[in-house]
C-alpha cells in the first residue's frame, strides 16, 4: 500500500506528490487498504477470542469507525475515549473503561454509558460501588492487576512490572475480589492485565496469561464466574524493518495455553486482546516537507513536521524509517539528521540517515506514525494541527482539516483589564 512508481512514494493509487499538493505538509495519511489488511489479520487470527482496539493508539473518528464497523471492541482510557468510541459505534458491551486515576465524573459517564469497568484500585471499588449505589445501576467490573512481568521493552512503555502504577498487586489481587463481593452494586466479571507495548517477543505473553490465569483459579475459589480474561495489548510493530512477531504468532502461542488453563477452571471465561499498535500504526506516513538543508557540524534536513506532530522519537528515542519520498529510486549517499521546526535541540524525527541527496523542497516520509502519531500532537511552538487524509484506491478523504490559527486561541479568554 506504500509503493515506489516512477521514483515517487504512492500511498495507495495516489503519489505523495498529488497529496500534498492538494492538502499540503505536513501531512498523515494512512491507508484504508493496510488498515483493512491489519484488521482481517486479527480477525482470522483470534477467531476464538475478543478483540477491543484500544483506541489511545490513534482516536481519528473516520478510523474508528473502520474498527467498530469489524465488530471490535474498544479499550477506552478516558471520558473523551468513551465518547468517541460510542460515537464511532463500538458495542457498549465490549467497551472497557480501563485508567488508574477516574474521576468521579468519569465513573458516572461509564455508568450511564453502561460500559464493563477495569478498576486499578480499591478507592476506585469504592467510589465505583457508592456512584452505582447511587444511581440504582449494576456495574460489571474486572480488575487491572499487575502481574510483575517485564515486557522487555522501552521503560517509559513497560507497565506490568512490580513498580508501575498500574495495577493491583498480585498478593493483593484476591483479598480485592472478596472486597467487591462485598460491596454493592459492583459485579466482578473479569480479569484484566496489560504488560506493556512495543513488545516484540512472545514470550512474556505467554507468561502473563499464565499468571492471569493463576489468578484467576484463585478469584474462582470464590465463587466468581469469570466472563473474561483480559490479557491487554502490546504486540510491537516492526518500525526497523528486522521482523516481529505476528498477529498470527501470537495466536498460535496464546491459543493452547489458553485452552488448557480455561480447562481447569469451572468458568468459561473469553479471552480478550487490546491491541492498539499493532492494529493502526504501520497505516499511516507523516509526510513534511524540506524547508532547509544545512551542511554543518552534522547535515541537518529542517523539515516542517517535529516532535509538536510526532513526539515518538523525542520521548522515547523511538525508530521511525524515513525516505525521500520523491526520490524512492535515487541511491542513498550521505548521512542527514532530519529535524523539525520546534525550537528545541529534541527535536530530531531520524538521526544519521542515509538518504538520497536531500534538497530544499523536497518531500520526507516518515513510516510508521499510524499509532500514537497524531494522538500525541501539540500546538507547541503556536504550530496548528496539521490535516489528516485516508486514502482508499484512487481517492484521498480529509479526516481531519487542518488546524488555523484561530484554533490557537479558541477556548482562550481576554480578562476585562487587558481589553
Ligand atoms: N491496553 C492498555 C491498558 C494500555 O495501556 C495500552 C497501551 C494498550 C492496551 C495498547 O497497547 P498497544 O497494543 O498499542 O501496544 N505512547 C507510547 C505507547 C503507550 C502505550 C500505552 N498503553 C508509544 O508511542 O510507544
Amino acid at each position: 500500500m506504500f509503493e515506489s512508481r516512477n521514483g515517487v512514494l504512492h500511498v495507495e493509487e495516489l503519489s505523495v506528490i498529488d497529496l500534498v499538493e492538494r492538502f499540503g505538509t505536513p501531512l498523515y495519511v494512512t491507508s484504508y487498504a493496510k488498515l483493512k489488511e491489519n484488521i482481517e489479520a486479527y480477525k482470522k487470527a483470534f477467531n476464538w477470542a475478543r478483540v477491543l482496539y484500544a483506541v489511545k493508539a490513534n482516536n481519528n473518528l473516520a478510523i474508528m469507525k473502520v474498527i467498530a464497523k469489524e465488530n471490535f471492541g474498544a479499550d477506552v482510557f478516558s471520558q473523551g475515549e468513551l465518547y468517541l468510541s460510542l460515537l464511532a459505534g463500538f458495542d457498549k458491551k465490549f467497551i472497557l473503561f480501563n485508567g488508574n486515576s477516574k474521576s468521579e465524573e468519569e465513573i458516572k459517564a461509564g455508568i450511564e454509558s453502561g460500559v464493563k469497568f477495569s478498576v486499578d484500585s480499591v478507592d476506585e471499588l469504592y467510589t465505583i460501588s457508592e456512584i452505582a449505589s447511587e444511581m440504582g445501576e449494576e456495574v460489571e467490573i474486572a480488575f487491572r492487576v499487575n502481574p510483575d512481568i517485564d515486557p522487555k521493552t522501552h521503560p517509559k512503555i513497560a507497565t506490568g512490572l512490580k513498580k508501575s502504577k498500574f495495577g493491583i498487586p498480585a498478593e493483593q489481587v484476591v483479598e480485592t475480589y472478596r472486597l467487591a463481593l462485598e460491596l454493592p452494586n459492583v459485579v466482578p466479571i473479569g480479569i484484566h492485565c496489560h504488560i506493556g507495548s512495543q513488545i516484540t517477543e512472545i514470550s512474556p505473553f505467554v507468561e502473563a496469561v499464565n499468571k492471569i490465569f493463576d489468578l484467576a483459579e484463585r478469584v474462582e475459589e470464590l465463587g466468581i464466574d469469570l466472563k473474561f480474561v483480559d490479557v491487554g495489548g502490546g504486540l510491537g510493530i516492526d518500525y526497523e524493518g528486522k521482523g516481529v512477531p505476528t498477529p498470527e504468532d501470537l495466536a498460535n502461542a496464546l491459543k493452547p495455553v489458553y485452552e488448557e488453563r480455561k480447562s481447569r477452571l469451572d468458568s468459561n471465561p473469553e479471552l480478550w486482546l487490546e491491541p492498539g499498535r499493532s492494529l493502526v500504526g504501520n497505516t499511516t506516513i507523516l509526510l513534511t516537507r524540506v524547508n532547509a538543508v544545512k551542511r554543518a557540524y552534522k547535515n541537518f534536513v529542517a523539515v516542517d513536521a517535529g516532535f509538536n506532530l510526532l513526539i515518538r522519537p523525542a520521548m522515547y528515542g523511538a525508530y521511525h524509517k524515513i525516505a525521500v519520498a520523491n526520490k524512492m529510486d535515487w541511491e542513498e549517499e550521505e548521512v542527514y539528521t532530519v529535524v523539525g521546526p520546534i525550537c528545541e535541540s529534541g527535536d530530531v524525527l531520524g538521526e544519521d540517515r542515509k538518504l538520497p541527496r536531500v534538497e530544499k523542497g523536497d518531500i520526507i516520509a516518515v513510516f510508521d506514525a499510524g499509532a500514537y502519531g497524531f494522538v500525541m500532537s501539540s500546538q507547541y511552538n503556536g504550530r496548528p494541527r496539521c490535516a489528516e487524509v485516508l486514502v482508499k484506491g484512487s481517492e484521498a478523504y480529509v479526516i481531519r482539516e487542518k488546524e488555523s490559527f484561530g484554533d490557537l486561541i479558541a477556548k482562550q479568554k481576554i480578562p476585562e483589564f487587558l481589553l
